[in-house]
């Protein structure tokens, strides 16, 4: 039931903090990853020569964010395919490759399509997955389970932050058996992953003032998103939940693609959100940021806390809690949630059954 929310996807989007801490409980023990759930042994991690990370909408976003994790840390290579586009490529996969299936249902036949091809290949197979026994855990070799209980809205919220909290103590654990991430290294990675629930709460607490800003912007038609790096594929999420819930065109883009095309579309009635981390890519954001103030856009940031050099820059802030990179998309998400879900509130939207959509596609 909805607790006394309006709509599940709002209770879905508050139960996160309790979904990230379930899902990192239940594989951390003693400050240790146990991850004996893939079913693979370090030898056999050893072996891997490249992923592949297969999944559909939200959960390819998460992929698309497991690239930039694995890549970091465990130094491999990974692809990432939607998984409608896998197996009508010919993806270069051998025994030495390890796929990675990601989907909150488990029943998503795309992705089950991507599974058998790659098991025709004689691929290792794991997925990430929210529904215990569903069709693509029983597929898969083993499964890392998310643990955020049943998501409801159609619009996918707490199984995405899981999916993404459990792709970094993926990344931690086989960081460590590569003899890549020292014991230190881990356990103080795994604490800013177990800061992030507190984090989320701090966001949820100023959920209101996605609320104005919903108030303002509701009736806009078209919207962009920009994010570089890890968390591009926040922009194309972002992006993906305004559309899916309030019917409002949105498009994510790379924030450095912009002066490549997608700048034409901006003018003074344009809202463009714009993700922006504290890390190395800052200075390139910040100038992507004037440039789309200089042709008259909406500036909104979604910036960390701290930040002030924004505030006269942006026309409207928000802020996130100060976290390790990697761990930046899970809070940068929450607030493109929240700013969403109260737009598609304020034009009258049915949230939770979003025209035209189902919650698990099970046809191809
Ligand atoms: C978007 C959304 C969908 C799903 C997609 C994959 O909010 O919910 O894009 O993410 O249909 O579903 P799963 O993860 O169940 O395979």
């Amino acid at each position: 039931e909805k607790n006394g929310y309006d709509h599940f996807m709002l209770k879905e989007i508050y139960e996160q903090p309790k979904a990230i801490r379930d899902t990192i409980k239940a594989k951390v023990c003693n400050g240790k990853i146990l991850l004996d759930e893939i079913n693979l042994s370090p030898k056999e991690l050893r072996k891997i020569k490249k992923v592949f990370i297969v999944a559909c909408g939200t959960s390819y976003h998460a992929a698309l964010i497991g690239k930039y994790m694995l890549e970091k840390l465990c130094l491999v290579p990974v692809e990432v395919d939607i998984a409608s586009e896998f197996r009508y490529r010919s993806p270069l996969l051998d025994k030495n490759s390890l796929v990675i299936a990601i989907s909150q249902s488990g029943e998503t036949a795309d992705t089950l399509g991507a599974i058998a091809y790659a098991k025709n290949k004689e691929s290792k197979i794991i997925s990430i997955c929210n529904v215990v026994g569903s069709s693509i855990t029983r597929c898969s070799q083993g499964t890392i389970y998310t643990h955020a209980g049943p998501e409801i809205g159609v619009a996918s919220t707490k199984a995405f932050t899981t999916q993404l909290a459990a792709l970094y103590l993926f990344c931690l654990y086989l960081g460590s058996i590569k003899g890549l991430i020292d014991q230190k290294t881990c356990k103080r990675c795994l604490k800013a992953l177990e800061k992030i629930p507190e984090d989320a709460d701090t966001i949820l607490k100023r959920a209101s003032e996605l609320d104005e800003l919903a108030n303002l912007f509701y009736k806009k038609s078209n919207f962009l998103y920009l994010g570089r790096g890890i968390n591009y594929p926040i922009a194309l999420e972002g992006a993906l939940k305004l559309k899916e819930i309030s019917y409002i065109h949105a498009e994510g883009y790379p924030a450095g693609e912009m002066k490549h095309g997608p700048i034409a579309l901006i003018d003074s009635s344009l809202p463009v959100v714009i993700l922006i981390p504290k890390n190395q890519l800052y200075e390139k954001i910040i100038s992507n940021m004037e440039e789309v103030k200089s042709r008259g856009g909406i500036v909104i940031a979604i910036a960390i806390e701290g930040d002030k050099n924004i505030i006269e820059k942006a026309d409207h802030v928000f802020y996130v809690p100060k976290v390790l990179n990697e761990l930046t998309p899970i809070l940068f998400t929450i607030p493109l949630q929240l700013l969403a879900y109260y737009i598609a509130v304020k034009r009258g939207c049915d949230v939770d059954k979003p025209r035209n959509l189902a919650k698990s596609v099970t046809v191809e």
